[in-house]
């Protein structure tokens, strides 16, 4: 993975040269001129001309999450993921985060390398992709302002969000094993309620977090704090990507470009490959509890593999058929919600607030207006203007 879009590279001539090719006024710039290898006012493979006013907004909301996405996945990923230099950078990752991890599925320290890619990929992308048609990218470097983990295997660098005081709403559990869609007013008990109240470390912040724990004999013993520092990050997993599932298909239905619109559902399949996996893995969590001694709030995780009821199950990961569209239909097996007021783009940056993830930030309100109207924006784009 090179060239991370949040780094565009190089760009800083890239970005004063948009601006100042935009201030002198788009009239100006030829149709031949190139931004990056990339024409400065392509058309649409469809033929379109020009995005639209929501297009664009739909667009830049998209990247913005993405490389709010990217920031967390990094932090994750440079301490329970598969090393390399391009997604983890090369400290080592922490192998006792990770194995803790690992009592998810063994796999979970590649499947958390390649969300993170993945992340990387959609926020460059829909940057370049903005940037090819003129727009100017969304940068978000000026509100990386929050410490990293001090835990052996982060990297001292200045991050977006905070990992280490969620509150993980883990509704999305229910929601998808349940007959009822949030679409038509429903609501949904939380799996593991003790994450959905207090601050949740999802994350080592220190090696104090990951102290009593050793990989030397095999199988590694790990400290019960340590397990449920992995466990939430477990269903924290799934909740960003369920997030994001229903985001790019509530925007779908806003944008007036076919090539966006092909955008849109692309990226929101691979949100949904996330999301499934992630949830998979999460149901492998072992009973445990545990109180965290920073935040002082507990944690229950319970055995949801056996004597569940079917909206707790689980091995039930396929979408339950719901209702959908009206209660004269029969019932569907479908992404949701994906109707206006729910997982729309307010409703998303909402739900990132309400995570925790920007907790401390020293430019709390700033950053979040930013990204609420941003997001309001977004959800006023209609596909027939
Ligand atoms: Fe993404
Ligand atoms: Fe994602």
């Amino acid at each position: 993975m090179k060239n991370p879009a949040n780094n565009l590279g190089g760009a800083a001539n890239r970005r004063s040269f948009m601006k100042k090719g935009l201030a002198a006024g788009t009239g100006a710039l030829g149709a031949g001129l190139m931004v990056g290898g990339v024409p400065l006012l392509a058309r649409d493979r469809d033929g379109d001309d020009e995005l639209t006013r929501g297009d664009v907004a739909v667009l830049r909301l998209l990247a913005a999450a993405e490389i709010i996405e990217e920031d967390l996945w990094r932090q994750y990923s440079e301490l329970g993921g598969t090393q390399d230099k391009e997604v983890s950078g090369v400290n080592g990752g922490n192998p006792l985060y990770a194995a803790a991890l690992q009592t998810l599925d063994p796999d979970m320290p590649q499947y958390v390398h390649d969300n993170t890619d993945d992340e990387i990929s959609h926020a460059r992308f829909l940057n370049r992709y903005l940037m090819s048609k003129g727009h100017r990218p969304v940068d978000l470097d000026r509100f990386r302002r929050l410490p990293s983990s001090q835990a052996d295997g982060a990297r001292q660098i200045r991050r977006l969000t905070n990992l280490t005081e969620l509150t993980v709403d883990t509704s999305w559990w229910t929601r998808y094993r349940s007959t009822t869609n949030p679409d038509f007013g429903s609501t949904f008990e939380q799996a593991v309620p003790s994450l959905s109240v207090g601050r949740h470390p999802a994350i080592p912040r220190s090696n104090a977090d990951t102290a009593g724990s050793e990989l030397s004999n095999p199988p590694a013993s790990l400290s019960t704090h340590l397990q449920a520092i992995a466990f939430t990050a477990g269903f924290h997993f799934a909740f960003i990507e369920q997030g994001g599932t229903s985001l790019y298909h509530t925007l779908s239905q806003k944008v007036h470009s076919r090539e966006v619109l092909r955008i849109l559902v692309s990226i929101g399949g691979s949100e949904i490959m996330h999301f499934q996996t992630w949830q998979d893995k999460a149901g492998n969590a072992f009973p445990l509890s545990d109180v965290d001694l920073i935040t002082g709030s507990s944690v229950t995780f319970t055995d949801l593999t056996k004597g569940q009821p079917e909206t707790l199950q689980a091995n039930l990961i396929m979408p339950e058929p719901c209702e959908f569209i009206s209660n004269d239909l029969p019932a569907c097996a479908v992404i949701r919600p994906t109707g206006p007021g729910q997982i729309d783009a307010v409703g998303a940056i909402q739900s990132f607030i309400d995570d925790g993830l920007f907790n401390g930030h020293p430019l709390f309100k700033e950053f979040t207006t930013l990204l609420l109207d941003m997001a309001r924006e977004a959800d006023e784009a209609r596909p027939d203007v």
